[in-house]
């Protein structure tokens, strides 16, 4: 009698057990069937009023047997309603970060760095390469190959950065680009349509129109009869192809040890104003010499301008000084 009823409440608990749809639903029917006033503890509680030994034996065992197979299955119940629950309150706190746009910041090339890479472009675009030399020089190559002898008047101009290298006085912070003129010179046979931009020192107290540190971009053609005619050509061709059509240049007399003669170059905006924008001239033929080369044989012109100059003065910056000072409501102007 009481096995079939141990039976029957097995079956209907197994069912309860399956259809629990949450943990909650699941442990409100565990308690019911497995609590106190559960069916299988009322089972127990009769066991002890059976008359025969052996129905106790056998009722005892089948409720045993019962409760640990509605135990396992509430185990097994459990685990699964977890495992769905856990998967559902995941999808819900998931975050899509791919949804958070934050733009990321470009940066762009310095002022400078501009001037530098857009006056390359013109110039190779006139048909000159570029070369770089070294920003630590040697006297040598800095003054006196560029007819610059010791006590010259014109090294009083240049106010250098000696360092503290070799003899005193033998190994300076390059002044201009110019040393790289000798440098050319000796490394490569002529043709020689090249021009050298970088960096260059002066022991200077910077303002607005002045830095101790700037950069310059150097021009040298050496070839068969190169005239002055040449240089002026030139600079009106780089004058046009940089600033545009609205633009001239024009050379007045100056004097550099290593040109000659020399000159200054200006350039006429569309309104009419000048600018001055660098110096040039005729390579000396000490120059050529000290290159290597023989000035019987070959001619050329030279000229030399600051890089800084020209990003200050295409956009209108009133102080060179403002494009050093790393402020980035400046430079993201440019
Ligand atoms: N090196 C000169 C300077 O720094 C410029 C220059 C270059 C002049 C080439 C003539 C020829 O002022």
């Amino acid at each position: 009698m009481m096995l079939d009823h141990v039976a029957t409440a097995l079956r209907e608990a197994l069912v309860r057990v399956e259809a629990a749809s949450s943990t909650a639903e699941l442990r409100a029917a565990e308690t019911e069937l497995l609590g106190k006033r559960g069916p299988f503890a009322q089972f127990k509680a009769q066991l002890g009023a059976l008359a025969s030994p052996a129905d106790k034996r056998d009722g005892g065992r089948a409720l045993n047997e019962a409760t640990q197979r509605v135990s396992a299955a509430l185990a097994a119940r459990r685990a699964d309603l977890a495992a769905a629950e856990r998967a559902i309150q995941l999808e819900a706190e998931r975050l899509d970060l791919t949804e958070v746009r934050i733009a990321p910041r470009r940066g762009h090339a310095h002022i400078v760095t501009q001037a530098w890479e857009r006056l390359e472009d013109v110039f190779i675009g006139l048909g000159f390469q570029v070369a770089e030399g070294p920003e630590v020089e040697t006297d040598w190559y800095n003054f006196e190959a560029l007819n610059t002898p010791p006590n010259h008047p014109a090294r009083s101009e240049h106010d250098t950065f000696y360092l503290d290298y070799g003899t005193p006085g033998s190994t300076l912070l390059r002044t201009h680009t110019s040393p790289v003129q000798i440098r050319v010179m000796q490394t490569l046979t002529p043709p020689i349509y090249m021009v050298m931009p970088g960096r260059v020192f002066r022991n200077e107290t910077a303002d607005a129109t002045h830095l101790a540190v700037f950069h310059q971009i150097e021009g040298l053609v050496v070839d068969r009869g190169i005239t002055l005619a040449h240089l002026a050509g030139t600079i009106e061709a780089f004058t046009k192809a940089f600033f545009g059509d609205g633009f001239t240049s024009r050379l007045r007399p100056s004097y550099f040890p290593f040109t000659e003669p020399s000159g200054e170059f200006d350039i006429r905006t569309p309104r009419g104003d000048w600018l001055e924008i660098g110096g040039c001239g005729m390579v000396h033929p000490n120059v050529i010499r000290a290159g290597g080369l023989d000035p019987e044989e070959w001619s050329g012109f030279a000229f030399g301008f600051g890089i800084d100059r020209m990003a200050k003065e295409r956009h209108g910056v009133g102080d060179v000084r403002e494009m050093y000072s790393n402020d980035l409501r400046f430079l993201e102007q440019f």
